[in-house]
């Protein structure tokens, strides 16, 4: 049974997330595309909140403003208290490290190092994770994912949902405050879904993290406390918990049933870029970690 939370997530203090009035714009002029249009959501600590809408609606650039990985062109975000929006790129990247686990869209997993390695990495940029010790967590973690048995492989080596069970574990290994999943379970068949969702959700019920997951899927979408529906930049909609509903299918039903009623409202005006082909660079924004594997050990985004 789902734990019934406050406004605070039942954990006191602070949100976890608050974006006020956040815009992304990409381009110039004719090629002006507002991708996030005064965008306003807070999460509170402790809970579960999954984002959906159309391809191009603007879900994984909210994302990354979110954390940091991109830039806002207005408004204001707050990562447990910090303002990202006035924060240099190196106070970013540590407040990053410290409080937030990421799974891209892409994976962007470093081809170069194993899956254990990838899994070690968030430790390593944190100055430690070289040890016994550490080696031994990143297996788990990898366990824990189904893939205790390929932690020697490469990303080549791996398949899609391979890959992004390794991204995840990359992800929650630290334990972080915040956790972020841009279509975490896109390249997963429906079991092995359920579980990495179970873990999703096992992270907020026992540990206290705050998930923000990107699905276009309604019974990965189930798994949240609350569905937030985004088109042309906007969130339009927001489905909160009305009284414990669990993951399955009664609330995946319910949840289709609003998507399709936005998208019979939104009709063909669904918002510029919204269409099958119109989904951004996958999920990798200007700030993001393009070309991951080229970058430094110091400057991937993990
Ligand atoms: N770096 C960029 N330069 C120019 N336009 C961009 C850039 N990144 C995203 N966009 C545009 O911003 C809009 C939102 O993109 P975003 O990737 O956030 O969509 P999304 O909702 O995650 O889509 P999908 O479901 O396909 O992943 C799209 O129109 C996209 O083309
Ligand atoms: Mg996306």
């Amino acid at each position: 049974m789902r734990n019934r939370r406050d406004d605070n997530g039942g954990h006191g203090g602070a949100p976890a997330l608050v974006m006020t009035g956040v815009t992304r714009c990409y381009g110039r002029r004719q090629q002006r595309v507002r991708a996030l249009d005064g965008v306003d959501v807070t999460l509170p600590r402790g809970s579960f909140t999954a984002v959906m809408g159309p391809s191009g609606s603007g879900k994984s650039t909210l994302l990354q403003c979110a954390v940091g990985l991109d830039r806002p062109s207005g408004g204001s975000v707050r990562l447990g208290g910090h303002e990202l929006t006035r924060m240099g790129g190196r106070a970013l990247t540590r407040l990053r490290r410290e409080r937030v686990g990421f799974v891209f869209q892409s994976f962007n997993l470093l081809p170069a190092l194993t899956a254990e390695q990838n899994v070690r990495l968030p430790l390593r940029l944190a100055g430690g994770g070289a040890g016994r010790a550490d080696r031994a967590r990143a297996v788990d973690a990898l366990s824990r994912v189904g893939l205790g048995d390929r932690a020697r492989s490469r990303p080549a080596e791996l398949s899609g949902g391979q890959q992004q069970r390794v991204a995840l574990a990359r992800a929650l290994i630290t334990k972080p405050e915040l956790v972020c999943a841009d279509e975490p379970t896109g390249a997963l068949d429906p079991a092995t879904a359920e579980h990495v969702l179970g873990l999703l959700r096992t992270s907020v019920d026992t540990s206290g993290a705050t998930v923000l997951m990107v699905t276009h899927d309604p019974v990965a979408a189930s798994y949240a406390d609350r569905v937030l529906f985004l088109a042309a930049g906007r969130v339009v909609e927001e489905l909160a918990e009305t009284g414990g509903w669990e993951p399955g299918a009664a609330a995946a039903a319910r949840i289709a049933a609003r998507m399709r009623s936005l998208a019979g409202r939104a009709g063909a005006g669904a918002g510029q870029g919204a269409g099958p082909d119109a989904g951004g660079p996958a999920g990798v924004g200007p700030g993001a970690p393009a070309g991951v594997a080229g970058a430094r050990a110091s400057e991937v985004a993990v």
